[in-house]
């Protein structure tokens, strides 16, 4: 199996003027081609850190991470991030936000053109083009920021809390959805969340980090059919899964709090 993501023992120390953070520590990950992986973990244990780690923006304090055979030490055309917030540029309509990474990096957008009509229509946005931020829903703009992440048609997807700022009926949908899309793209998905049912439903793989600084607890495998049958949320074999996963971050939680290593203020993870 050809992997796209190797990650090798990363550690991330922020220097702050209360002195060093360890936010993350010896984490390791493999991403294989077209996976959907998903990272969960307590709230601070360092989700964002390692994704932003992986964008080539923030360099890690130690180890590695190769990216489609490369060492990340640079933001590269392979890779697409979305964030929590949509981020959209207000005074820019739909599809002029679309194609910004596009003219950031000089391409010629005529190239792009039909493939990103394509990704538009296949989530609801066609009619829209001409729309600006303000006009749409924040599902709506959470969507056309996915679109603008594979504008320039990256292999690589890295999501942190992209749904986390919706509704719970809007992020279910924009669940779904995300799934249709990778489907369809084959694109390989690194997907951060503190819903460990989301990341159920969602991944193939799910990584499990312990509280800061977050280093590698678990793998869970997720033996869920694809595509995933309609009402699987509702299924107990998805409810068991969910369950072991939050049973195991509680579980890492007791015992760093035991060894006085508990670092998190908030703990919302189990909800
Ligand atoms: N620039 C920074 N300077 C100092 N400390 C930081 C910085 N950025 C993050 N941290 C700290 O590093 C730790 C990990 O932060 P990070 O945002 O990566 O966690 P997270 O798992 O994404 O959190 P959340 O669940 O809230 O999204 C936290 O304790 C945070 O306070
Ligand atoms: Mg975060």
């Amino acid at each position: 199996m050809v992997k796209d993501i190797i990650v090798e023992n990363v550690s991330k120390t922020y220097d702050s003027d209360r002195g060093p953070v360890e936010a993350v520590k010896n984490f390791s990950m493999e991403v294989e081609k077209g996976d959907f992986v998903a990272i969960v973990g307590p709230s601070g244990c360092g989700k964002t850190t390692l994704l932003w780690g992986l964008t080539g923006l923030h360099p890690f304090t130690s180890g590695k991470a190769i990216i489609l055979d490369k060492i990340v030490d640079k933001p590269r055309q392979s890779v697409g991030i979305v964030f929590q917030q949509a981020n959209l540029l207000p005074w820019r309509n739909l599809i002029q936000n679309i194609y910004f990474p596009l003219e950031i990096m000089g391409k010629n957008i005529k190239e792009y053109k039909s493939k990103i009509q394509d990704l538009i229509k296949s989530v609801g946005l066609d009619g829209f083009e001409n729309h600006h931020p303000r006009e749409l829903s924040g599902g709506m703009q959470q969507r056309a920021s996915i679109i603008r992440a594979l504008s320039f048609d990256p292999q690589i997807l890295l999501m942190d809390e992209p749904f986390g700022a919706l509704d719970a009926y809007t992020r279910d949908e924009m669940d779904t959805l995300i799934l249709e899309l990778w489907e369809k793209t084959q694109k390989t998905i690194v997907f951060v969340t503190h819903r460990i049912e989301e990341a159920v439903y969602l991944a193939n793989k799910v990584y499990v980090m312990t509280a800061r600084p977050g280093t590698n607890s678990a793998i869970f495998n997720i033996d869920l059919p694809r595509p995933r049958p309609e009402g699987i949320t509702m299924e107990m074999r998805y409810f068991n899964i969910v369950a072991e996963i939050k049973r195991k971050i509680v579980e890492d939680v007791e015992k760093q709090k035991k060894e006085g290593k508990y670092k998190s203020q908030a703990y919302s993870t189990i909800t």
